[in-house]
């Protein structure tokens, strides 16, 4: 018996000094991840013994995920993997059928809306970390990862790639996590540059907008990737910008993106999003990526500068910005780090991640966390409580080691003190149509399985408590289509009355990447969380919620609307656009800067998110009261826990120009801190604000001009929910 205890402790210890090695090991060389120029003379010398045809060789797959090398020089072969919710299975070389090996399972990451939703930098650099790690573990050089365009309208497909409907919000996250993944020596491919925010004929459209809303609200998360984190790389989208495709756009790429944000690394073109060779190679496209080898462009290139048509120098410059790559991911010498997959560090990165991305919508009467002492039975109801969100939406596919589901979380964490009966409560049916694009769509069937609400509402009649999971999943949410609707798929809303009407304390956990119509919800139900495609622990995250072992802190990074129609995009007949193009006529009114100047109500705002404790803010101010351009502003607000439970409250800053020359947005989000406090305790928060930040972009002058004059300083729960406010002077 001693024996036994002592191995079970030597092997507890063990997994302990395993985990606390893996943490020092993964997080130990906080080095800077940019380029290094130490490389650039090597990079110039090698490049001078390279061929024409070697050098073609290099600028276009050579495999469906990756591009050649040079042998004869030792440079390997750049090894490309999907995505940003974890590293995609192996596929065969030439197609994208698995590869169907048991060695490529990997960690599921919760999604970019819940990365988003946890408003939290660290975490987004431990993400980074972690995916990073396992991207390395693979033999990948390039992440196509991070996904950070704008959540213009919340019917996207990808929405779930990407962190928020804000700029700020987004680039602060996108910084963060490009860091960490390239701390693991590991190209980060930052996606999909820009303006790629409708899956609906993505490859056709032609996507217009005034030059403000492209600096202010589309380019900034593209900008900081790569000018504040040093990206390696950026992947051209497959839309259309101002006439010209991505992939083959000179003001995209070679103006703004190469020029003016001085980016030093390659660009890749998203797969087949290459429409030509002389006119993308000189426009800045670097490396065309895509399965179909026979169909690349780039192969001509060789026979375009024998022609005249291009310079060789132009193809020196793409081959070099490809070799920065591969010598800053240290594959030229012995200095890259070797990483491992799944280790228990990665897992807890992955939990943190979704615990702290859950948002609390609405807890009328405190219904949650649920007490398990007042507790003898629970009905587990809908689908989404047993799904594996790792598998769907296309190319950001998981092939999870493990996925903690919702049910399996709470049986883990109940299961042995009360009764729990699930119950699949909706059927996931789809309908194929025809839309006359490349292949058919499948809509969700909206009708209701009448015989499982029956089978739900007798569970939840015979239930102490009802958790309702809602929501869509990766097949109704997915690259290459966007939702038709806001509504829940499958009838559920038809479940979610029966189920509320039969048992009053039914909890609904939303599960989806976007927002959704949640009017029926919002009115059956006492309280709704809403939960994310939340990773393989995201079913430990969930129940540990539910149950009050962690306090949510999640906080919406979109808006929740009340209709579809109130959407900006939607409501100026400006979605999905005409005659394969599209204008974005809302202007920067993006989200909430839509629905607080226009004063149309959400249903939740953009920022919000209830805790089980309560925070009171108060001494709102800054070091000074009058600054100037360049300068930044330590903001102060005075933060205290009110209530029993330690807690995270995020402070969000907005800002308000008063007597604006221009017109702008009523309020926009430019600082955010996320602090943890005990019940009890008191915080002064000292925020950093960059005046520049708060600067228009001016049509006329083309530039960015810091306005002077007064600017108020709201401090903030939510968009909403103004807590303190201040006020400062720009000369
Ligand atoms: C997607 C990219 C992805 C690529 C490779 C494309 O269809 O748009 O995001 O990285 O495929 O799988």
């Amino acid at each position: 018996m001693k024996r036994i205890h002592f191995k079970v402790l030597s092997f507890l210890f063990l997994i302990l000094i395993i985990s606390a090695s893996c943490n020092r090991k993964i997080a130990a060389d906080k080095t800077v991840t940019g380029f290094d120029p130490a490389y650039e003379p090597k990079i110039d010398s090698i490049l001078a013994m390279l061929t024409l045809e070697e050098k073609i060789h290099m600028i276009h797959g050579n495999g469906m995920f990756s591009s050649a090398g040079v042998s004869r020089l030792n440079i390997p072969d750049l090894k490309y993997t999907d995505g940003p919710t974890g590293i995609r299975e192996e596929l065969e070389r030439y197609s994208w059928n698995p590869l169907g090996i048991t060695t490529d399972s990997v960690t599921f990451f919760p999604t970019g809306t819940a990365l988003g939703a946890t408003w939290n930098t660290d975490l987004a650099y431990d993400f980074g970390i972690a995916i990073g790690s396992e991207a390395n573990s693979r033999g990948k050089h390039i992440l196509l990862a991070p996904g950070v365009n704008i959540i213009r309208t919340p019917v996207c497909g990808r929405n779930f790639e990407y962190y928020s409907e804000d700029p700020f919000l987004s680039s602060a996250i996108a910084v963060e996590q490009v860091k960490g993944i390239q701390e693991q020596h590991v190209a980060a491919c930052v996606k999909h540059y820009a303006a790629n925010n409708q899956e609906y004929k993505r490859s056709e459209i032609n996507v217009l907008m005034d030059e403000r809303t492209l600096r202010e609200i589309y380019l900034p998360s593209f900008r900081a990737a790569v000018v504040d984190a040093e990206a390696y790389s950026v992947m051209g989208s497959y839309n259309k910008f101002r006439g010209h495709w991505l992939c083959e756009n000179e003001y995209m790429l070679n103006t703004i993106l190469k020029n003016e944000w001085g980016f030093k690394g390659a660009v890749v073109s998203d797969w087949g999003g290459t429409h030509s060779a002389v006119k993308a190679a000189k426009a800045g496209l670097d490396v065309e990526m895509g399965g179909y080898l026979e169909k690349h462009h780039f192969i001509g290139l060789g026979d375009s500068v024998k022609a005249g048509l291009i310079s060789e120098s132009v193809i020196d410059s793409m081959v070099k910005r490809i070799l920065r790559i591969t010598y800053n991911c240290h594959l030229m010498d012995t200095g890259r780090v070797t990483r491992m997959a799944n280790t228990p560090e990665i897992s807890r990165i992955a939990y943190n991640v979704a615990s702290e991305s859950v948002v609390l919508l609405k807890n009328d009467n405190n219904l949650l966390p649920l007490n398990l002492s007042e507790l003898n039975s629970l009905a587990v109801i809908g689908s989404n409580a047993v799904k594996r969100q790792s598998e769907g939406g296309f190319t950001a596919d998981v092939k999870a080691r493990y996925e903690i589901s919702p049910l399996e979380g709470i049986i883990k964490k109940a299961g042995d003190r009360i009764k729990i009966d699930y119950q699949q409560g909706y059927a996931e049916k789809f309908i194929t149509v025809d839309t006359g694009g490349r292949w058919p769509m499948h809509y969700p069937d909206p009708r209701p399985d009448l015989l499982l609400i029956d089978n739900a509402v007798a569970a939840a009649k015979n239930a102490d408590a009802v958790l309702l999971f809602a929501g869509t999943n990766r097949f109704v949410e997915t690259e290459a289509m966007d939702r038709k609707t806001l509504d829940f798929p499958f009838g559920q809303d038809e479940l979610i009355k029966a189920v509320c009407a039969a048992n009053p304390k039914t909890i609904i956990i939303v599960v989806a990447g976007s927002a959704c119509n949640l009017n029926i919800a919002d009115s059956c139900s006492p309280a709704i969380l809403y939960s994310w495609f939340n990773g393989s622990e995201g079913g430990n995250a969930i129940a540990d919620i539910i149950f009050g072992n962690v306090n949510p802190s999640g906080k919406l990074p979109f808006t929740i609307p009340v209709k579809l129609e109130d959407i900006p995009a939607h409501a100026l007949n400006a979605y999905p656009g005409k005659n394969n193009s599209v204008e974005y006529k809302e202007g920067i009114l993006v989200g909430y800067r839509w629905f607080d100047t226009k004063q149309v109500d959400p249903l939740y705002c953009f920022g919000h998110g209830l805790s089980y404790t309560q925070f009171s803010y108060s001494d709102a101010g800054s070091n000074k009261k009058t600054y100037s351009s360049g300068e930044q502003a330590k903001l102060k607000i005075s933060l205290s826990n009110e209530g029993k439970t330690p807690g995270k409250e995020t402070v969000q800053v907005y800002v308000q120009k008063i007597n604006s020359s221009v017109p702008r947005a009523d309020k926009e989000l430019k600082a955010f801190k996320k602090i943890w406090l005990q019940p009890g305790e008191k915080q002064t928060v000292q925020i950093t604000l960059d005046i520049d930040d708060l600067a228009y972009f001016d049509n006329e002058l083309n530039t960015w001009v810091t306005e002077p004059g007064e600017y108020t300083i709201l401090f903030a729960s939510s968009s909403e929910d103004i807590r303190a406010q201040s006020k400062i002077t720009i000369k």
